[in-house]
């Protein structure tokens, strides 16, 4: 059995995208099993960038099936329009498959995503106005849609007559905003169902028989460790469960066909959206960061927070997902900084720690006990092999390393499928 999973250390925006169109040109299958298009991952290739929302970062390589599993939460209309791109770039996306039991993101969910924010103003969530959390919170109340409730368009229309009430009354009531009208949207999913109808299938099925057959799947996690709603810095997450324990429930396959777990680092830290952050930069070395390493969001457009690599973090992800391999990115926006400085403890009301606190009081008020490591000047994109880089870049990956006590599988050091560093045969 091989089940490889790549998810996120941090808050995101790793280049889990980058990471899994390099792994998928030896997966069978690439499969989403949570979040939506919340998520924006990137792939270059030969300066050719794509940013995927919704379709596996896979999808680029004819030669995977990529399927969208049933943790996921889909926007049929962003969906279609993601496709659109790629088949007008002539691109085939004929090996999609989609779950017959992943949630449908109504209209209304993005609605309500927008008003809650606005209603919470000040201690808004920051969240990429989606419809990821009413979706999901729907889907847990059990007046959610899902992609079956497509194929059986009787029971779409029969439900959404009983479930778009209770929306409008919220929306209505609660906003004093217009209701969505039920023909309008029945109308709306009518015109697209068509159009989806080929890639519905029983993802339980097709995944647990990959994997009987010895195939080679990924499975690829969107968001990362801190924004779990389990494990993350609540309420400042999103609303699944982005771990190696989110691919059980979300793909429906047992844990132990996972055997590769690998988290992806970004050589410092970076995060959108409100929230504790202990190692944020706030000054011109913050903005140098952003510069350099291009953080702006690949879905939103925001600007990322940036800030030095937290160890207490990765560790954590460590520790939730079972890491077996790290995977460490964006090491070449480092260079040229004199004293690079890493997290590895926080001293909290006195105490030093090396873990994050539930109390979100508590983590606001971590200050970060750093270890100061001189940096490199040298450009280390064009290098291949581990021994050419720079001593100095070498003792900060063997920091991450022993810190964590997980192997360093890979080095990417630029944005492009072909910038890596291979220190272990995944
Ligand atoms: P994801 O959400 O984890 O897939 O990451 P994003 O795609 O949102 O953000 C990562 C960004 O960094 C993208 O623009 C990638 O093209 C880029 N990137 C990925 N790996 C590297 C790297 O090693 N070096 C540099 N300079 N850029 C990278
Ligand atoms: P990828 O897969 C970074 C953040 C939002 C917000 C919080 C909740 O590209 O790494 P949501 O819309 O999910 O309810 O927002 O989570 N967030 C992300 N931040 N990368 C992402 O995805 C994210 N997806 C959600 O900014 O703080
Ligand atoms: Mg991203």
């Amino acid at each position: 059995m091989a089940g490889y999973v790549v998810v996120g250390t941090q808050w995101g925006d790793e280049g889990k995208g980058k990471i899994v169109d390099v792994l998928a040109e030896k997966m069978d299958m690439v499969v989403r099993f949570q979040g939506g298009n919340n998520a924006g991952h990137t792939v270059v290739v030969n300066n050719e960038k794509t940013i995927l929302h919704l379709l596996p970062s896979g999808i680029l390589n004819e030669n995977s099936l990529c399927v969208i599993g049933s943790g996921v939460v889909v926007d049929p209309f962003v969906l279609l329009e993601e496709i659109k791109i790629l088949e007008e770039r002539g691109l085939n996306v004929n090996h999609l498959r989609i779950s017959d039991r992943a949630h449908i993101i109504m209209p209304y969910h993005i609605k309500l995503d927008i008003l809650n924010e606005q209603r919470l103003e000040n201690n808004k969530i920051g969240t990429t106005k989606r419809g990821i959390g009413p979706c999901y919170a729907d889907k847990f109340s059990r007046i959610g849609l899902r992609i079956s409730d497509l194929v059986d368009f009787d029971t779409f229309k029969e439900r959404l007559k009983d479930i778009l009430p209770i929306k409008n009354d919220q929306i209505v009531k609660l906003f004093n905003e217009e209701p969505f009208d039920y023909n309008e949207l029945v109308e709306s999913f009518e015109k697209i169902r068509e159009k989806l109808l080929p890639m519905i299938c029983d993802s339980v099925v097709l995944i647990n028989d990959y994997i009987s057959e010895n195939k080679n799947v990924l499975f690829e996690g969107a968001q990362a460790n801190m924004l779990d709603i389990n494990y993350g810095t609540y309420p400042y997450v999103t609303s699944s469960s982005p771990t190696s324990a989110g691919v059980v429930e979300g793909a429906g396959v047992a844990p132990q066909c996972l055997n590769t777990i690998i988290g992806v680092v970004k050589a410092y830290s970076t995060r959108v959206g409100e929230g504790p952050f202990v190692t944020e930069l706030l000054d011109e070395m913050g903005e140098h960061i952003r510069k350099v390493g291009a953080e702006y969001g690949a879905t939103t457009g925001r600007p990322r927070r940036c800030g030095w690599l937290d160890l207490c973090v990765v560790k954590q992800a460590c520790l939730i997902n079972g890491l077996t391999d790290l995977v460490i990115t964006k090491i070449d926006v480092l260079s040229n900084i004199d004293v690079l400085k890493v997290c590895i403890g926080y001293e909290i009301d006195g105490k030093i720690v090396d873990y994050i606190p539930a109390s979100l009081k508590s983590y606001k008020n971590a200050k970060p006990i750093y270890k100061e490591l001189p940096g490199w000047n040298e450009d280390i994109s064009k290098i291949r092999t581990f021994n050419d880089l720079p001593e100095n870049c070498k003792n900060y990956i063997d920091l991450i390393k022993d810190f964590t006590k997980t192997d360093i599988a890979l080095v990417s050091v630029g944005p492009d499928r072909s910038n890596n560093i291979y220190i272990k045969n995944l």
